[in-house]
C-alpha cells in the first residue's frame, strides 16, 4: 500500500523524506491557501522533493477552463497529477486530460456510482473522502470497501483507489484492511500512527537497564 502526504507544506514533506514513507503528495485549494504561497511554486518544489505523483487541483468549474488549468499544472513537472472534481464538467476534463497522457486524480468522490464514472472517464486515481462522509453520519470506510470490491471484480478498471479525508490512525488501518491502493495522510496523523505508549516505555526501560551494565556496543 502506498502512502501519500496530504499537505502543501514543503517543510512537512522535507521532515519525512528520510523515512521511506512518502510515495506521493496530495494538495487541494484549501491546503495551498494555508501555505500562503503561489500554487506553481509550491507544486514545483513538492515535485522536486518526491519522485511519486503530486496532485495539484484545478479551481475552475467549467470544462474548458479546467482543461486549460490542467494542462498548465501538468507542465510544471512530469510527476504532476491534475486533480479535478467529480462533476460532469470535471469528468469530461478528466477524459480529455488522460487522452493527452496527463495523470488525473478525480476528487470529492462520495459514492460508488461516482467512482464507476470516474473509472469510465479514465481517472488514474479516484479519491473517496472518508472523513467528510463520517462527518455527516455516513460510513466513509464502507465506501472504500464498496469501491474496492467493485473495481476488483472488473479487471478492465485500472483506476487506483486513493482513500482521502483521512482524519485519524484508525482510518489508515481500515483503508489498508479494505484494500485501498493508497491513503493520503496528513503528517500529524502519520505521527499519531507511529506513536505507542508501550513502545516509549519499553525504550526507556531498556535504556535504563543498559546503562546499569556499563557496557557500550561501539
Ligand atoms: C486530498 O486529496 C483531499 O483533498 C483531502 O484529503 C481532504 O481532506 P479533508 O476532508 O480533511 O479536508
Amino acid at each position: 500500500m502506498k502512502f501519500f502526504l496530504d499537505t502543501a507544506n514543503v517543510q512537512e514533506v522535507n521532515d519525512l523524506l528520510d523515512t521511506g514513507w512518502v510515495d506521493g503528495i496530495t494538495t487541494n485549494p484549501t491546503l495551498i491557501a494555508a501555505s500562503g504561497r503561489r500554487i506553481s511554486e509550491v507544486i514545483q518544489e513538492l515535485c522536486a522533493l518526491v519522485d511519486g505523483p503530486v496532485s495539484a487541483e484545478v479551481t475552475a468549474v467549467d470544462y474548458e477552463t479546467m482543461v486549460k488549468e490542467g494542462r498548465y499544472l501538468a507542465q510544471i513537472a512530469p510527476n504532476v497529477v491534475v486533480k479535478v472534481p467529480l462533476t460532469f464538467e470535471g469528468l469530461k476534463a478528466c477524459y480529455a486530460l488522460t487522452q493527452e497522457d496527463i495523470m488525473v486524480n478525480v476528487t470529492l468522490c462520495f459514492s460508488s456510482g461516482q467512482a464507476l464514472l470516474a473509472a469510465k472517464s479514465g481517472a488514474t486515481f479516484v479519491s473517496p473522502f472518508v472523513g467528510r462522509l463520517d462527518d455527516v453520519g455516513h460510513d466513509g470506510m464502507g465506501l472504500i470497501q464498496e469501491i474496492c470490491e467493485i473495481y476488483t471484480q472488473h479487471p478492465d478498471i485500472d483506476t487506483l483507489v486513493l482513500a482521502a479525508s483521512i482524519r485519524h490512525p484508525l482510518h489508515v488501518i481500515q483503508a489498508a484492511q479494505r484494500g485501498a491502493d493508497i491513503a493520503t495522510i496528513p503528517p500529524k496523523v502519520l505521527h499519531q500512527l507511529l506513536k505507542h505508549p508501550l513502545t516509549d516505555k519499553g525504550v526507556e526501560t531498556f535504556s535504563k537497564d543498559w546503562q546499569k551494565t556499563g557496557q557500550s556496543i561501539l
